[in-house]
């Protein structure tokens, strides 16, 4: 069965099309990451404008990609929140119209429950060049298809998820069916968010995430004290600590060193995640942590919780970097394992609803 993915919550405008839910064929993306650069934040009238004018190409770019036709599409996958309002429209409108067109089933597909997917898939084997130039658009032979279908990790029955984006923060039970529990949540800023905040404190630019990452290489963590245990539980908070920045940046006297900043601030952001993630797991007695999102493509990040999780005996699950940003293949994967169990969207899905 393949499904297309259509994702545009936010800049990125996505189309992806994915074999059985697992293996990729396609995930094409447009970033209008370029015009927002200059306002330090994505503007949302901004994004939408650039969503209309690519969404069609970025569709065909995908059928083209994975050597499909439009009528080979089974199920029409499309995020249907949270992100921008606007964004999200220009997506659900496009897959609405190719759902009715094409009469098939549409499905709308939650962003955040669809980072977590992302690990679970994989690409397709790459051809050789040769081989490729001569197949042209058609399908993969059958003997790959299997090939990539067996390096698919095992999808556990229940996990732990941790999504961690510019947008959100927030720890989720996974249970058998894909039906996704609220553990936590951040009570203010998005970790990511905090990361692009300090990162335009510190003069790093935008995107804040992998500036603070490359600079923080050549700093101390340990150089400046900071902390955002936040609130008790397994909720999080992420805006004293800008100020915190803010106020150490501000400090009459000896002021820290741009790397010792970036550093000490990656690393109380980390331990935060850390300590509240495995504490989800030992609380509901879990042995198996995904975590996806943007700030999941973070290499500080990933050594922290490999290195907690060998000492716990947890498996602990991430996406490849590519797949932790926003992307449409985790939003076709996803839609497919609900069709599976028998989620369907009406033609009149609109953001937010189901
Ligand atoms: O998931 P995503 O692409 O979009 C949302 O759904 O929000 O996440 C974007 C966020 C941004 O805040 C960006 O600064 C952060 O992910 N990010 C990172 C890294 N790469 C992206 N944060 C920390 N380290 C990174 N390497
Ligand atoms: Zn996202």
């Amino acid at each position: 069965m393949i499904s297309l993915g259509i994702e545009t919550s936010c800049d990125e405008t996505s189309a992806s099309l994915v074999e059985n839910g697992r293996v990729i064929l396609s995930n094409v993306i447009a970033s209008s990451l370029n015009l927002h650069r200059k306002h330090q934040g994505i503007i949302p009238e901004i994004a939408s404008r650039a969503h209309i004018e690519c969404i069609s190409l970025v569709v065909e770019q995908a059928l083209k990609e994975a050597g499909r036709k439009i009528i080979d599409i089974d199920l029409v996958c499309v995020t249907k929140g949270p992100g921008l309002i606007g964004s999200l429209l220009v997506g659900i409108s496009f897959a609405r119209g190719l759902s009715y067109a094409l009469k098939k089933p549409l499905i709308g597909v939650d962003h955040l429950e669809a980072h977590l997917y992302a690990s679970f898939l994989c690409n397709r084997p790459a051809m050789p060049f040769m081989a490729l130039a001569k197949r042209k658009a058609k399908p993969l032979p059958c003997r790959l298809m299997a090939l990539a279908k067996r390096k698919a990790k095992p999808l556990p029955c229940r996990l732990i998820g941790l999504v961690v984006s510019g947008g959100h923060t927030s720890l989720f039970l996974v249970k058998k069916g894909f039906t996704f529990k609220t553990l936590g949540a951040t009570v203010d800023d998005a970790a990511g968010e905090a990361f692009d905040k300090v990162a335009k404190l510190l003069g790093l630019g935008y995107p804040g995430g992998p500036a603070i990452e490359r600079t923080a290489k050549g700093g101390n963590p340990k150089a400046v004290k900071l902390s955002c245990m936040g609130p008790g539980g397994l909720d999080f908070s992420f805006s004293g600590i800008k100020t915190a920045v803010l106020y150490k940046l501000q400090a009459a006297g000896r002021k820290p060193r741009v790397a010792d900043m970036a550093a000490s601030f990656q690393r109380a952001v980390v331990e935060a995640l850390v300590e509240k993630s495995f504490l989800a797991c030992q609380r509901n007695k879990i042995k198996t942590l995904v975590i996806g999102g943007g700030v999941a493509a973070n290499n500080y990040l990933r050594n922290r919780f490999n290195q907690e999780a060998d000492l716990r005996n947890i498996k602990v699950y991430f996406p490849a970097p590519a797949l932790s940003l926003d992307n449409a293949a985790m939003i076709a994967g996803l839609g497919y394992q609900l069709y599976k169990h028998g989620k369907r969207s009406s033609y009149y899905l609109t953001p937010w609803t189901s």
